[in-house]
């Protein structure tokens, strides 16, 4: 236990609003398990900010349990990392009300996230979708979170958190650590194949640009294979030039662990055809051994249903002693 507490925490979290992506997995979950080691982690599913836009509720059960099955498939230990679903610890909603109180309305209308979805969601901007990153504040804070895994996508999020967390310990004292984004330095953005100007997406329209975790090899071979590249037949590291072929590289880089000049040198004076074959090979070879295990999990149902409650007992007894804390502070009256 002592062991636990010396080291730093990670708290991070993806919603399960649709099946897990490539996107998801290079820009975070593969630094969670590479993270997972060196601290003291909190990985969960964030169910409550996914109805922000409206889901079936039977397939939401569904995608939640299987997230959980493929956080532990990509190499999340359940004994060393404490993995739950948000809605089983009821300190979320109550903290991101608290904190809600302390975001301000400027801040909540320059996020990225809430102007892109308010777009694609024009008759349903609900009051959810505006706060949702007081929630997200809430999600981190409860912890003390000293470092937040993410895509490039939340840096800002993360970096409202940080301006929460300041203005309240400005008003109350020391009660929150602030925490610090990690974003890789390959994989932050991973593109859509087909429009790579886009982010790879879980909501994307068009099937052949996103890949899911859980698909078949030969459907990642072909959307690889359909790749949008350009008109020169070069493999070079070019994002404002040439997206599709950086966007690969990038994927490759990862999934291979190849420096992009390397990457070069494999490719020169070989065709795009190849080298996209590589590409959709090394994905494939990557999420194999993550698809296989998530299915021999996810038949397990009593050790999934064993996980997520050992995780929110853990996560609950963390958050509950910052919750009383902030309680305090704002001049509730105890129990
Ligand atoms: P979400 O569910 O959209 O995405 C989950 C994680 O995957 C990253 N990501 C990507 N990284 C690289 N390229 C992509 N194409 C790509 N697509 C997604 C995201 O940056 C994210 O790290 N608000 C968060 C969920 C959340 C959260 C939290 C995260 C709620 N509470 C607390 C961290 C801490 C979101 O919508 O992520």
């Amino acid at each position: 236990m002592s062991e636990i507490t010396e080291k730093k925490t990670i708290l991070s979290g993806i919603q399960p609003s649709g099946d897990l992506t490539l996107g998801s997995y290079l820009g975070a979950i593969k630094n969670w398990v590479e993270l997972s080691e060196e601290y003291n982690c909190f990985y969960c599913i964030v169910d409550m900010h996914s109805i922000t836009v409206r889901q079936n509720p039977a397939e939401l059960r569904k995608r939640t349990l299987a997230q959980l099955a493929q956080y532990i498939a990509s190499g999340l230990d359940p004994e060393k990392n404490t993995i739950f679903i948000q809605s089983h610890v009821s300190a979320h909603a109550e903290l991101s009300w608290v904190l809600s109180c302390y975001t301000m309305f400027g801040e909540l209308s320059r996020m990225t996230q809430f102007k892109d979805k308010s777009a694609k969601n024009a008759d349903n901007i609900n009051a959810g979708l505006f706060t949702y990153p007081s929630l997200m504040a809430a999600d981190i804070l409860l912890y003390q979170a000293d470092l937040v895994p993410v895509g490039g996508d939340q840096k800002q999020h993360v970096e409202l958190t940080r301006d929460i967390a300041n203005r309240f310990n400005g008003i109350y004292g020391d009660v929150f650590t602030v925490p610090e984004p990690f974003i890789p330095k390959v994989g932050a953005r991973i593109m859509s194949l087909t429009t790579p100007e886009n982010k790879m997406s879980k909501s994307d329209k068009d099937p052949g640009g996103c890949i899911y975790i859980m698909q078949k090899p030969e459907e990642i071979m072909r959307s690889f294979k359909r790749a949008v590249t350009d008109s020169e037949t070069c493999v070079r590291y070019d994002p404002e030039n040439k997206p599709g072929i950086s966007n690969l590289m990038s994927i490759y880089s990862v999934a291979a662990g190849k420096t992009f000049e390397e990457i070069e040198n494999e490719f020169a004076g070989k065709g795009y055809g190849d080298f996209k074959v590589r590409v959709g090979e090394s994905v494939v070879e990557m999420l194999r051994p993550i698809r296989e295990e998530s299915e021999r999990i996810l038949k397990d149902k009593a050790y999934v249903e064993q996980v997520y409650r050992e995780g929110a007992a853990r996560a609950s007894y963390v958050a509950n002693k910052t919750l009383r804390k902030v309680y305090k502070k704002v001049g509730f009256v105890a129990k």
